[in-house]
């Protein structure tokens, strides 16, 4: 079975075709980070515009690669949520139309399930049941992975998701949008323990985050050494440094208590925080004392993409999924999925 996948969850436009016998056969992504850099962050409406305008071009690129037709896939899967509302629609329309005109089924796909699935994409896959680690801009969450369709939440964060206290500390130390890979590469020029932040909940006897405190002990720290006069480029890089380990310190931390509680030898990294090297090259080196297996989708793969959607969508449709609606939702917690 064929499917073609399409991400406009946010501010990339992913477009691919999935195989279930071959595998990924193509795929091709539009990143808007330059068109948002300007700004700081995301703006959602020149988000939407480029999705229309890059979507089809996409979709034919990806296509030509492939070399095959539309004509030969057997469904549609888009991102249905969460996300910004109006790059979600842009996604949801074209995907509709298109499965229309070829009177093919198209089903919305949950953004969070790609990222939590997308380590099935490589060569070495984990089997089910395994732990996910999902840290993105919008998300730290620790899963239960029993199968697809089956996850159980064991811990979230209470207040900021990682990804976004590095976006935001990026932004306290002066670095461009997107802050979190300026900030692992101001982090590598730090010297390891010149400067001191909290590891919020880190001794804490549940799997749950807390990243806003961390957030606000960069503010007071990066206030401290300019009254001090001694926020020069060192400073700032040793900030970025101790800010880059208490959140691979947390991460790690809990990721392995998750692995004690459910009884699990795999670990799976997903969403944005995972493309961080400092993270996975510490949760290699302590998964390799555990005897733990730990699996990143390749990193093209562990920011949005729309590899993983086509493949949510290819399972999804081979349990039997089908869904003509066209419903987009912005606000959608993962374990409400089987309700959906
Ligand atoms: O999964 P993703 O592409 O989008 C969401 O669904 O949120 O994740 C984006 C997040 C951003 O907060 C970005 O700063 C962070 O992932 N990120 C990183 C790195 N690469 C991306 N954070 C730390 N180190 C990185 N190398
Ligand atoms: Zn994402």
């Amino acid at each position: 079975m064929q499917v073609l996948g399409i991400e406009t969850s946010c501010d990339e436009t992913g477009i691919a075709l999935y195989d279930t016998e071959r595998g990924l056969r193509a795929h091709a992504l539009h990143s808007q980070i330059a068109l948002h850099a300007a700004y700081g962050g995301v703006v959602p409406e020149l988000a939407s515009r480029d999705h229309v305008r890059r979507i089809v071009p996409l979709i034919e690129a990806v296509m030509r690669e492939a070399q095959t037709t539309l004509q030969t896939i057997d469904g549609v899967a888009y991102t249905q949520g969460p996300g910004l509302a109006g790059a979600l629609l842009v996604g949801a329309g074209v995907a509709s139309a298109l499965a229309l005109a070829l009177g093919k089924p198209v089903i919305g796909v949950h953004h969070l399930e790609g990222h939590l699935l997308s380590p099935l994409l490589s060569a070495e896959k984990p089997s089910f049941p395994f732990v996910a680690l999902l840290v993105s801009g919008g998300h730290s969450q620790l899963f239960f992975v029993r199968g697809v369709g089956q996850y159980e939440l064991l811990g979230d964060t209470f207040d900021d998701a990682a990804g976004e206290a590095f976006d935001k500390a990026a932004q306290l130390l002066g670095l461009p949008y997107p802050g979190g890979p300026a900030l692992a590469q101001l982090a590598r020029q730090g010297k390891s323990g010149a400067a001191h932040l909290p590891r919020p909940l880190i001794d804490a006897p549940h799997l749950h985050f807390s990243f806003s405190g961390l957030k606000t002990a960069v503010l007071t720290l990066v206030r401290k050494l300019q009254s001090e006069g001694c926020f020069n480029e060192q400073a700032r890089a040793d900030v970025a440094l101790e800010f880059e380990t208490a959140v691979v310190d947390v991460l790690a931390a809990k990721a392995f208590a998750a692995l004690r509680q459910t009884q699990n030898q795999q670990l799976v990294v997903a969403g944005g925080v995972g493309a961080n090297q400092s993270l996975r090259s510490r949760l290699v080196k302590e998964a390799a004392a555990l005897g733990v297996r730990v699996y990143f989708p390749e990193m093209e793969f562990c920011t949005d993409n729309g590899a993983m959607i086509a493949l949510v969508g290819a399972l999804k449709m081979g349990q039997g999924a089908r869904d003509y609606g066209f419903q987009v939702r912005p606000r959608w917690p993962l374990t409400e999925l089987a309700a959906a």
